[in-house]
């Protein structure tokens, strides 16, 4: 059976954390939220991601976008590996929670499990995995890693940007390859160039392609 994707509810599981008891939904609430998962505290790619997502809580939180963590181990760990975190990071404060799932019920229900990663006892343990949801408790967007790559926040940061873009303009643009907040967005398929005209009064250019089916249309966002 697949996991948990794009267009799905979110679980609305309920888990300890670094600042108490945490109600997914709940936090959500109206905004975006990112849930990312780690394989176990006190490891070295994991400290280094706990760390940079510090260095960008108050990008995302400009952007009205809540972090939480999720690690298999117990709040009493997380808490201590936070001082590496931050000493790890110096100057920077970890301000989000981190979530405990010591018997790893949460992280299958999460789609976080990393079937090739087992701890000392040969069970499994989280993949670095990181589900953006919307304001509905949907999937937006997930990162599915191994244990072997961090992941890159600045790439975090731009597929919120996008996001929240193709949100703000009800999905009638959508970004495209290497796209950057201030880059031209592509309009969608569904809109007809009479639409698009009413939609973006500043016009739009259209790629002139082989096949001449007027597809590729850049417009400002
Ligand atoms: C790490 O965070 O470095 C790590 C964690 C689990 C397996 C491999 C690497």
């Amino acid at each position: 059976m697949p996991g948990l994707t794009i267009g799905d509810t979110i679980p609305n599981l309920e888990l300890d954390s670094t600042q108490g008891r945490i109600r997914i939904h709940d936090f959500v609430g109206d905004g975006y939220a990112i849930i990312f998962s780690h394989p176990a505290d006190f490891t070295p790619v994991c400290t280094t991601e706990m760390a940079a997502m510090a260095g960008y809580a108050e990008e995302f939180k400009k952007r009205g976008v809540k972090l939480l963590g999720i690690s298999c181990d117990d709040v009493a760990s997380h808490k201590e590996w936070i001082k590496d975190i931050e000493a790890f990071r110096p100057g920077a404060k970890l301000t989000y929670p981190i979530m405990a799932d010591p018997d790893r019920k949460a992280i299958r229900e999460l789609n976080m499990v990393d079937p090739d990663e087992k701890d000392a006892r040969g069970v499994s343990l989280p993949s670095r995995t990181l589900h953006i949801i919307g304001p509905d408790k949907t999937v937006k967007l997930s990162f599915l890693y191994p244990a072997c790559t961090g992941r890159n926040m600045d790439e975090v940061l731009r597929a919120v940007d996008s996001l929240l873009t193709a949100a703000r303009h009800k999905g009638k643009v959508a970004t495209p390859a290497n796209w950057k907040p201030g880059d031209r967005a592509v309009i969608g398929p569904s809109v007809s160039d009479e639409e698009a005209r009413k939609l973006f009064p500043d016009g739009f250019e259209t790629a002139d392609l082989p096949s001449k089916k007027g597809y590729l249309r850049f417009t400002k966002v």
